[in-house]
């Protein structure tokens, strides 16, 4: 999909080197931005979660209101597809690149020819690793995002340091582990969890405790309600139930819950463990107010698509981007330069006042 643009520069890999040394001897870009004729590539890894589709939508707006042609591209989660759509927008004369990774390993090669080719490249959301060709990164604190899920599970089960509570059966799943912020999440959540486990008033029956033994295929909320469903027959059998899952996302949540009510749970005999999610999804806000989802953690994916737009926006004019981190988000080859907003937990408590009255969510929808 092409949105706006007229003009743009529809070209040879000799226009791309021709334009890029133009760029490099005039030290500015080859217009102001009017009439459409530079193009920002926007590079999405999915349409499998709602966010993707409404920030790239928000973007693709924000750039046409200041005169930008998008260029807006989804991967289906797939390496090869997102590799190719990532060197068209190259060679198609993008000026700058705003990619949400599938594999943030993967794009070395792409990364290191938009760089040839005096092409900008901001890391959306997902770092982008093991490159020296990464301008900017945008994105949430994820630590904080898997702290939040944490700590929710650890006040609601009346948890205390050293205390002895419980003990309380808890499971626990993470993303795809392809995706970076998957580190972020897990060791946010674990650096929180793990002195409860330790000292046994969190017991997890699995034994599945390590990111590698966890983690679920493109985040699959069908693989989670698979791996849930197994981890029920094999280690909850008889009366033991489950009292908390960390499940990552609202998607892998949904999954978790639709193994457990499989096996009888959401009941007053057998409740609902505590399951935490993230997404602020419009599906699980919805769960969390019929009570089978606790909390959920909000990321305001406009603020987003805004502090990305506006980078993009600032690279284009010879702007230097805002950045608010520039020690935390080493990729293995450089300190990225990033803006990191922050998370927000959500639960039946706040829901209203955090997602309907700030817009996110209409309340319409959650009827
Ligand atoms: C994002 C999450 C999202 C997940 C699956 C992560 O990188 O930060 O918001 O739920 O990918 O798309």
């Amino acid at each position: 999909m092409h949105a706006g643009g007229s003009a743009r520069l529809r070209t040879s890999t000799l226009v791309v080197l021709a334009l890029s040394l133009t760029v490099a001897a005039t030290g500015c870009s080859n217009d102001s931005g009017q009439g459409g004729q530079v193009t920002v590539g926007i590079a999405l890894p999915t349409r499998a979660q709602t966010r993707w589709i409404n920030e790239g939508e928000s973007m693709v707006k924000l750039f046409k209101d200041q005169g930008y042609a998008t260029d807006l591209q989804y991967a289906a989660d797939s390496v090869d597809k997102q590799v190719d759509q990532v060197e068209d927008m190259i060679a198609r004369g993008d000026k700058v690149l705003i990619i949400g990774a599938v594999d943030g390993f993967e794009l070395g090669d792409a990364l290191q020819k938009a760089a040839r080719a005096g092409v900008k490249v901001i890391a959306y959301d997902r770092l982008l690793l093991g490159s020296s060709n990464v301008d900017y990164y945008a994105s949430f604190n994820n630590y904080r995002v898997g702290q939040l899920q944490a700590k929710y599970i650890i006040d609601k089960l009346g948890l205390k340091k050293g205390g002895n509570a419980g003990p309380y059966n808890i499971e626990l799943f993470a993303g795809d582990a392809n995706d970076n912020n998957v580190q972020g999440f897990f060791k946010g959540a674990m650096d929180t969890l793990y002195e409860y486990i330790k000292d046994g008033q969190l017991v997890v029956k699995s034994d599945q405790t390590r990111l590698s033994q966890v983690t679920i295929f493109k985040w699959d909320g069908e693989v989670a309600a698979e791996t849930m469903e197994t981890r029920l027959k094999d280690y909850y059998k008889g009366s033991s139930t489950v009292d908390a899952v960390l499940a990552p996302n609202d998607g892998i949540a949904r999954g978790v819950i639709k193994a457990l009510k499989g096996k009888g749970y959401g009941t007053s005999a057998k409740p609902m463990p505590i399951i935490t999610g993230q997404d602020a999804e419009i599906e699980s806000v919805r769960e969390i107010i019929k009570g089978d989802q606790s909390m959920t953690v909000y990321k305001d994916t406009r603020k987003l698509a805004a502090v990305a737009a506006k980078m993009a926006e600032d690279l284009i004019t010879n702007k230097r981007p805002e950045v608010n981190d520039t020690e935390t988000n080493d990729n293995g080859n450089k300190i990225v330069p990033a803006y990191l907003l922050d998370p927000v937990g959500v639960d039946k408590s706040n829901y209203k006042k955090v997602l309907v009255e700030s817009g996110y969510i209409k309340a319409a929808d959650l009827n």
